[in-house]
């Protein structure tokens, strides 16, 4: 299905973007695997067995955007195309508002938001260029509203729905698509690396996390979505309902968030 197609799938290392470069590959493409960890992406592509060949792996820190346009132009080059762009790369937080420090709002915003437009924003020229082509974002259910303990986190993610909503205005005519990838709970590692007040990794899978969808099935969902072409592709179970309640009954909402253990 994706033979002679090249996607570049960020946050590739572990979790939902190692489940998408290990399904693309299965499918036929091609795939440039990045995030901040050489190992991690030597490990999945690897883990591609007969397949890996198909994987380049292109490390880069998502909060250095200073490199980001040669990279992109570096990876055009030598591969003449680029089909999907899938910024899958992110970090959670776990600390108040009232203990999280500015620089580590301004950290958080650097990766998930900075990072993510950079990457986006070197990439549209070729796309452009070429009159075709896919870019996704992920955001999150908390992209959608505010929730205790991630108040940058959920900032940076809105951030993304303002920013790529207009890219798809702007680039329709373009013949470029585009689609926000909203996640609920996907069992990974997002919690374990979430920052805490000190900037250090929260360390826990949270027990949200544990019940969560594979990554698999995740991958196996956004790439469904991606080709019906959806504008917003949600993943996840029953706990995409609060989306709805948020929506169409606020104050229920609120009633439910209220709950949530802040401290
Ligand atoms: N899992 C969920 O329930 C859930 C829910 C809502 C939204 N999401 C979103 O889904 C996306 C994928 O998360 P995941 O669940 O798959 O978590 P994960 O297993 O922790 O994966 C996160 C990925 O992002 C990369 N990354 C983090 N900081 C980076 C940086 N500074 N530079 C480059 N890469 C960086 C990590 O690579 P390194 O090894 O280089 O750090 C890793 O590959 C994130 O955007 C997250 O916000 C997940």
């Amino acid at each position: 299905m994706f033979i002679g197609k090249i996607a570049w799938i960020t946050g590739a290392s572990s979790g939902i973007g190692e489940a998408l470069v290990k399904e693309f590959v299965k499918r036929g493409g091609t795939v440039i695997a990045s995030s901040n960890d050489m190992p991690g992406l030597e490990r999945v592509k690897a883990a591609c067995g007969d397949k890996s060949s198909m994987v380049h792996c292109v490390p880069f820190d998502l909060s250095d955007t200073s490199v980001i346009s040669d990279v992109v132009d570096l990876q055009v080059k030598e591969r003449g195309r680029l089909d999907f762009l899938f910024n899958i790369g992110g970090i959670s937080q776990r600390a108040r508002i009232d203990e999280t420090p500015i620089w580590l709002d301004r950290k958080i915003f650097e990766i998930n938001y900075f990072g993510t437009i950079s990457l986006t924003k070197a990439v549209l020229p070729h796309m452009v260029r070429q009159q075709s082509g896919h870019i996704l974002a992920t955001s999150s259910i908390s992209g959608r509203f505010g929730f205790p303990l991630r108040s940058a986190y959920s900032a940076s993610k809105q951030a993304l729905h303002g920013f790529f909503e207009t890219l798809y205005l702007e680039n329709k005519k373009n013949n470029i698509r585009s689609s926000m990838i909203i996640p609920g709970r996907v069992r990974t590692s997002i919690s374990i690396h979430a920052l805490n007040a000190e900037g250090k990794e929260h360390g826990k899978l949270d027990d949200g996390q544990k019940k969560g969808i594979t990554p698999e099935k995740a991958a196996e969902i956004i790439l469904k979505g991606m080709l019906r072409n959806k504008r917003e592709i949600l993943v996840g179970k029953e706990e995409l309902l609060i989306l709805h309640i948020r929506r169409y009954f606020p104050w229920l909402f609120f009633r439910i968030a209220d709950k949530i253990k802040s401290t």
